[in-house]
């Protein structure tokens, strides 16, 4: 007896069989407190995969394995991975899905006791992808789809005393589908918890919080609608103190304590009920646009926010309290404020958790639709006619399409409902890249009437069918997603009639985030733009076990040869995907550090950058004034009154003897555990570097393809063509392991994934050197010669003067660049030095990591470390490791040491070569070469973010000039 299902997966006219109206969260309690609640998850589910919903023998349960509940299947060796982005995974014909349609059946035991039937039971699912069916002691009790909302299901009539058999059968694919497309690992199966509730049989089935403030501040007015057939009482309390009590659900509160990230304070509310009690955590705050200006509390709050998907490399979808926990500690340790829900709500006890450690939440219905932009002469445009495009729109037609209103309305009544009285949120998203149209215009004037306080979020909303007109009246902020910091200006400049939410931006894949500070500046400047969401928090990726070397393999789209796949578009993350931060998050950390210190005329003044707290009790302040990396005085202010938002001076007094020296002053922040929070180090000087260049006898024999350089100490040899030394031996000790060679460019990074186009094209991959002449004149050899590549025009002429003493070699440059050709990745000598030098000592922008535009997580210093203590384990090899503002890098091996020396210079120093980064697809494929690259950079291209969206890398971080010059000093002992 094959199972027989209803074709329910596939009919937009029955989206839920029997479920319960959605309803607010909350898991009752006994009179004593005592939750009633049954927890379903557990080891002991059977679990069986079949290739398609038909052939489900109804009676045989042999091979079924034993699985955890909650899990992804994919991450338990069933089916398969696939990674996706706007190609969907399966033909778009909705609501068709093919019939090959990997689907799980499980099946759960349980046993109820004769005091639990007298109660009423429900069952809940908060989260089943795609759809499933439910029988429970072999009847059919209903189906459900929307993966990421809570199915409830009134079992009390079918559950017996002693064992009850529990079969859940679920699909892989349904018309939902269609309607999730969000850029991610597709998972699949019960990825959240499971558990009954248990009721009195009259009781309270739902109730809908809200908090007005009135009087500055000062009164909450509270009134909570509760709906259900039992009597009720309330009670309001502020820890243990009752602060109401009472039938009425309207009452006030005074001064109130309110709710904002910064002080997340909870009130507990308790709807008391004959022989139950609702607990739920409140909070009081008020959420306004006003002017185009988002309040919170009064205050116009700034969005430091991420965007968080549910997504770890080792359970795939199903996350645990516990590994939440951890992420928004590391969250708050570095200064994030707020987290969209990318792309569909989140476990009900994560909002619980936002609450509680103080987040905004930007709260995003399960619903995209970026699978109708990909369609075969279809298009993503906003107006296709005016792009010149194509007439056809097809990005957003299921929001012109009735037949798909109920169920684009059923998602979004997912999220509200049974948020509606989360503390954190502070404004709805009616989803992600869906086009925009009639059905959510409609979905967002449902959420007004259901809360005319509500604010809509949804960027979508800026593309628009050609010969319509999108109706925005409900959609309360302008949102972009990676636009420029200087198109955020222009917008706020244009007297705006809404706030700019950026939903997205600055990709963090791979290298990224540089150029975070300018978003931070122009946030600052402007009240109409509330900040945003970086994308995104993590990278996805799935552990696959260790290598022969012991080394970690995470593997992303296409490594599955999964179809279609977008690759390692996944990996854009602020950590990776071992949870570890990149320096991606450091910088953020710092970019947003609560405090920021500054000089101005020789007085030191701290601005707070938080919008509620004073320092005063929050932070402490350490400082340090550093000459020569030893501190010669220092202060720590424990009460330092400074309210949010003002600026003021702190009385430290820096000694100012010794100015010659480097010497500069470190404030450190550190919050109240002792955790630092943030820095700001203010220069007051910088000695210069001197190299000796002690002079020597020379012996220079100029050969027919070779110049022989010898002093006392050294020889060089260098090669006539390449214009470049190939061997240099000092005291008998051979420093090169291969010949030195000119470098324009660099192993791309994600964020060059467009320029790389062009750079290959100028063939920057892959230049050569022509030597147009050269002269000998005392210790000064100099080369003039060309750097271009095969079937190319000259990219550019250079003169190379190579000034040679007893050990040093004083190298300057001098380039003139065809203006044609596009920006630098870089440009620089390499020098190829043997692998025993492993020690490095420096003086720039570190410890991490810096760039040009991405160095606020470091600061100036001299710091000893090593070569590979420098490589940074990106999933995909690129650039990395940059050290900017160099004046001086040291390479050690047990008795020698190579010395470059400039003037604001950038390096890297690595085990692997830019060619063996840039071919290699995987960090654990990366073998060492025999010499360690020392990258001896004029500049370093700045990393930007534009892996994602149309912002190219800021002008004054691209390498653009085409005239420049480049002295350095190699120092050899
Ligand atoms: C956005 C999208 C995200 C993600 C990102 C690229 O367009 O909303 O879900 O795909 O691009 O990583
Ligand atoms: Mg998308």
């Amino acid at each position: 007896m094959y199972l027989m299902l209803e074709r329910y997966f596939e009919d937009m006219e029955v989206l839920h069989e029997n479920t319960m109206p959605y309803r607010s969260y909350y898991i009752p309690t006994d009179k004593q407190g005592k939750a009633r609640f049954i927890n379903l998850n557990g080891d002991d589910w059977q679990f069986k995969l079949f290739d398609n919903p038909f052939e489900i023998d109804e009676y045989n349960t042999s091979g079924y394995d034993t699985i955890t509940v909650p899990s992804s299947w994919n991450m338990l060796g069933y089916d398969s991975h696939l990674y996706a982005n706007t190609k969907g995974p399966i033909p778009f014909i909705p609501p068709y899905v093919p019939d090959e349609n990997p689907t799980g059946v499980y099946i759960k035991q349980f046993t109820m006791d004769g005091e639990s039937l007298k109660f009423k039971n429900y069952i809940n699912f908060d989260g089943v992808d795609s759809c499933f069916y439910l029988w429970l002691n072999d009847k059919f009790i209903g189906y459900s789809q929307v993966s990421h909302a809570t199915s409830e299901f009134d079992i009390s009539d079918m559950l017996v005393e002693g064992i009850n058999t529990m079969r859940v059968v679920v699909l892989k694919y349904c018309e939902g589908t269609f309607l999730e497309d969000q850029d991610k690992f597709r998972m699949s199966g019960i990825f959240r918890d499971v558990y009954i509730v248990q009721r009195p049989q009259k009781h309270v089935r739902d109730f809908t919080v809200r908090t007005a403030l009135t009087d500055c501040f000062s009164v909450a007015e509270i009134e909570i609608d509760v709906e259900g057939n039992a009597d009720y009482e309330i009670k309001l309390l502020d820890g243990d103190t009752v602060i109401y009590e009472g039938a009425s659900p309207k009452f006030t509160v005074q001064n109130p304590k309110l709710w904002s990230a910064e002080t997340p304070y909870l009130y507990t509310l308790n709807i008391i009920c004959d022989d139950e009690i609702i607990p739920y955590k409140i909070g009081i705050k008020q959420v306004i646009i006003k002017d185009s200006v988002l309040y919170i509390n009064g205050q116009n709050v700034k969005i430091k926010g991420v965007n968080r998907h549910d997504s770890n490399a080792y359970t795939g979808a199903a996350i645990s309290r516990e590994q939440l926990i951890a992420d928004l500690n590391l969250m708050k340790e570095h200064n994030v404020n707020a987290i969209r829900t990318s792309h569909y709500p989140n476990s009900p006890w994560a909002y619980e958790l936002y609450s509680e450690y103080g987040f905004y939440v930007m709260a995003e219905a399960d619903l995209e639709c970026h699978n109708t932009a990909d369609l075969y002469g279809g298009g993503h445009l906003y107006n296709s006619k005016q792009q010149g495009g194509i007439d056809d729109y097809t990005f957003g037609m299921l929001c012109h399409d009735p037949n798909y209103y109920d169920a684009m309305l059923d998602r979004i009544k997912a999220c509200v409902i049974r948020e509606k009285n989360s503390p954190c949120i502070f404004m709805w998203s009616l989803g992600n890249e869906s086009g925009y149209g009639p059905n959510l215009e409609k979905c967002a004037a449902w959420i007004k009437e259901f809360d005319p306080a509500a604010l809509i979020h949804y960027e979508s909303s800026v593309y628009q069918k050609v010969g319509y007109t999108n109706d925005l009246t409900n959609i309360d902020v302008y949102s972009r997603m990676y636009i420029c910091p200087d198109t955020v200006a222009e917008y706020c400049d244009s007297n705006p009639a809404k706030p700019i939410v950026l939903c997205e931006y600055s990709h963090a894949m791979g290298n990224s985030n540089g150029d975070l500070e300018r978003y931070y500046e122009t946030m600052q400047r402007y009240d109409t733009y509330m900040g945003g969401f970086i994308w995104e928090w993590n990278d996805h990726a799935i552990y696959m076990g260790k290598d022969v070397n012991g080394k970690d393999k995470f593997f992303y789209g296409g490594d599955f040869k999964d179809f279609p796949n977008a690759g390692n578009f996944c990996l854009d993350g602020l950590i990776h995907p071992n949870r570890l931060p990149k320096t991606n998050l450091l910088e953020f950390k710092n970019v947003h550090r609560p405090i920021r210190a500054k000089f101005v005329e020789g007085k030191i003044l701290l601005t707070n950058q938080q919008d509620f707290l004073n320092v005063d009790g929050n932070y402490v302040i350490r400082v340090f004034q550093l000459i020569d990396g030893t501190i010669v005085s220092s202060s720590v202010y424990e009460n330092f009154d400074l309210p949010a938002r003002e600026t003021r001076e702190l009385d430290f007094v820096a000694e100012d003897d010794h100015y010659h020296d480097d010497n500069y002053i470190m404030i450190k922040y550190y919050d109240m555990d002792n955790q630092i929070v943030g820095f700001d180090q203010l220069m007051l000087n910088k000695s210069e570097i001197t190299i000796e260049q002690p002079t020597s006898n020379l012996h220079i024999e100029d050969m027919a393809t070779k110049i022989i350089v010898s002093s006392d100490k050294m020889r060089i040899v260098f090669d006539k063509f390449k214009c470049a030394p190939e061997t240099i031996v000092c005291n008998n000790i051979s420093y090169l392991a291969k010949p030195m060679d000119y470098n324009i460019f660099r192993a791309p990074t994600d964020n060059d994934r467009k320029i790389i186009r062009e750079w290959r094209a100028a063939g920057y991959d892959r230049t050569k050197v022509k030597r147009l002449d050269y002269k000998i004149d005392g210790n000064q050899i100099e080369f003039n010669f060309i750097i271009t590549a095969v079937y190319l025009q000259a990219i550019m002429q250079v003169k190379a003067i190579y000034t040679i003493n007893l050990d040093t070699i004083q190298v300057s440059i001098s380039a003139t660049k065809d203006p044609v050709f596009p920006e630098l990745p870089r440009f620089g000598m390499r020098m190829y030095v043997d692998k025993s030098f492993q020690n490095v000592t420096y003086r720039a922008y570190g410890p991490y990591e810096s760039y040009c535009d991405k160095h606020n997580l470091c600061y100036l210093d001299s710091f000893n470390t090593t070569v590979s203590e420098m490589y940074e384990d990106y999933i995909v090899p690129q650039e990395h490791g940059s050290r900017y503002g160099a004046d001086f890098v040291k390479l050690m091996n047990s008795g020698n040491s190579v010395i470059v020396a400039s003037d604001g210079f950038s390096f890297n120093v690595s085990n692997f070569t830019q060619e063996q980064l840039f071919k290699t697809p995987h960090n654990f494929k990366l073998v060492p070469e025999d010499f360690v690259t020392l990258c001896i950079d004029y500049k370093n291209a700045g990393i930007g973010s534009s892996s994602c969206g149309q912002a190219k890398l800021y002008e004054k971080y691209a390498i653009m000039e085409d005239e420049f010059k480049f002295d350095f000093v190699i120092s050899l002992n």
